[in-house]
């Protein structure tokens, strides 16, 4: 029995129909207060309890990817916390890293309402926020301040060692402001990039968004080579630069952007945003506005998603010969989901969709039920599974 999943979310969902962009803002907000909760002390001890309540441990679950360490392989996908609005909570709600943004470099509104809607039959979403965020320089300006907050807490810490939730790595993923032409894209995420390069760990290009004019266009060959290598002109840090892509390209085009990354020495590929397909689903009206999911525009996400990005995922490694780091997400609900896709050649997995639907006891759950599989197959280490389902297909 969990209290979010069978108990809140069913009256939020069904009983109160509660709009999901308002309850999106509710829960920011929430955690908001909570990030900026003032005194060290305190603070800390807000932390230390969210994580004894959400957090779990295991080194069967430890990574060293890209020179950063993870606790564990189970990330918030992009698009729930876009301005950092709770950078250094996240970790205490047990996930191992968040990945921030999009954020474009200027800051921009997104699409008229409504423009975020549930499938709960289908435990699916459909999103056309287009990129909605405050912009670089805010978030540059949010996560400086998270870091002096940060090392206040530390400071004021009598333990010998950090405490698990605080160094989980940030990702920063960049999209291209809607009003830069699609010709200036590089010159826009490179603007973003220049601003947030000491802030993350590790940075995205997404250019696999459905809601932003033309921006998939860029997923092509000749239009996304510029802009990688604009960004790894720009690298002087040296940050791990990754793209993410859509579910909806043909499989030949994936190999060839597995390519185009090994060229631009790309640390990995995240697989997959959210899709136009609308194959298969039984929702007929969304909430809010009861609108036909066949007929709205917009991305999906959730349940519908699993099995597509799976095998986006199984591609990339066949054509990398396991040899590119994959970040897999789409349609996580579960271990089951997520171990489906670490074996398929996912080194780090992300939700979104499934956090709406069974709320923060889902990361829990996922990192328990990736321990007992390990143990089930008698291997000690989440290396052992990663793309593990290649070595048995051969
Ligand atoms: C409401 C919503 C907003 C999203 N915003 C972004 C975004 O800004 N950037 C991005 O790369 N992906 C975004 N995504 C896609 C997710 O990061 C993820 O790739 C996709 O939803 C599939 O995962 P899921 O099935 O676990 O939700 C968004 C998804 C949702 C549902």
């Amino acid at each position: 029995m969990d209290l979010y999943r069978d108990g809140i979310a069913p009256i939020l969902f069904s009983g109160l129909k509660a709009d999901p962009e308002w309850l999106h803002h509710q829960t920011l907000n929430l955690l908001g207060q909570i990030e900026l909760v003032p005194g060290p002390a305190l603070a800390l001890a807000v932390r230390d309890r969210l994580y004894h309540t959400f957090g779990f441990a295991s080194p069967a679950l430890h990574q060293t990817l890209w020179g950063l360490r993870f606790a564990n392989p189970v990330g918030l996908a992009a698009g729930f916390d876009k301005d950092g609005t709770a950078v250094t909570l996240w970790p205490c709600l047990g996930f191992g890293y968040a990945e921030l943004g999009t954020v474009t470099s200027q800051a921009q509104l997104g699409n008229p309402r409504p423009r975020l809607f549930r499938l709960r039959a289908d435990r699916a979403v459909i999103n056309r926020m287009g990129f909605n965020n405050r912009g670089a320089a805010t978030l540059a300006a949010v996560l400086q301040v998270a870091a002096q907050r940060r090392q206040a807490m530390l400071q004021a810490l009598d333990r010998e060692h950090l405490p698990p939730w605080a160094d989980a790595p940030v990702g920063i993923n960049l999209g291209k402001s809607k009003l830069t032409p699609l010709a200036d894209a590089a010159m826009d995420y490179v603007i973003s990039f220049r601003q947030l390069q000491p802030w993350g760990d590790y940075f995205v290009v997404n250019v696999s968004s459905p809601n932003t004019p033309g921006l998939r266009s860029l997923q092509a060959i000749d239009q996304l080579a510029p802009i990688l290598a604009a960004l790894q002109n720009e690298n002087s840090l040296g940050k791990p630069l990754l793209v993410k892509i859509a579910p909806d390209l043909a499989d030949d085009d994936i190999r060839e952007l597995v390519r185009l990354a090994q060229q631009y020495h790309l640390a990995g590929i995240i697989a997959t945003n959210t899709t136009l397909q609308r194959s298969g689903l039984q929702t007929q009206a969304m909430v809010p506005g009861g609108y036909d999911p066949q007929a709205e525009a917009g991305g999906l996400s959730g349940a519908p998603l699993a099995n597509r990005s799976t095998a986006v995922i199984r591609l990339i490694w066949q054509e990398a010969e396991g040899r590119l780091p994959i970040v897999g997400v789409g349609g996580i609900f579960t271990a089951e989901d997520a171990w489906e896709k670490i074996t398929a050649g996912a080194s780090l997995i992300q939700v979104y969709t499934g956090l709406v639907y069974e709320g923060p006891g889902l990361i829990r759950r996922v990192l328990q039920g990736l321990v007992d599989r390990l143990h089930q197959q008698g291997w000690s280490h989440m290396s052992q599974a990663i793309g593990s389902a290649h070595r048995e297909a051969v």
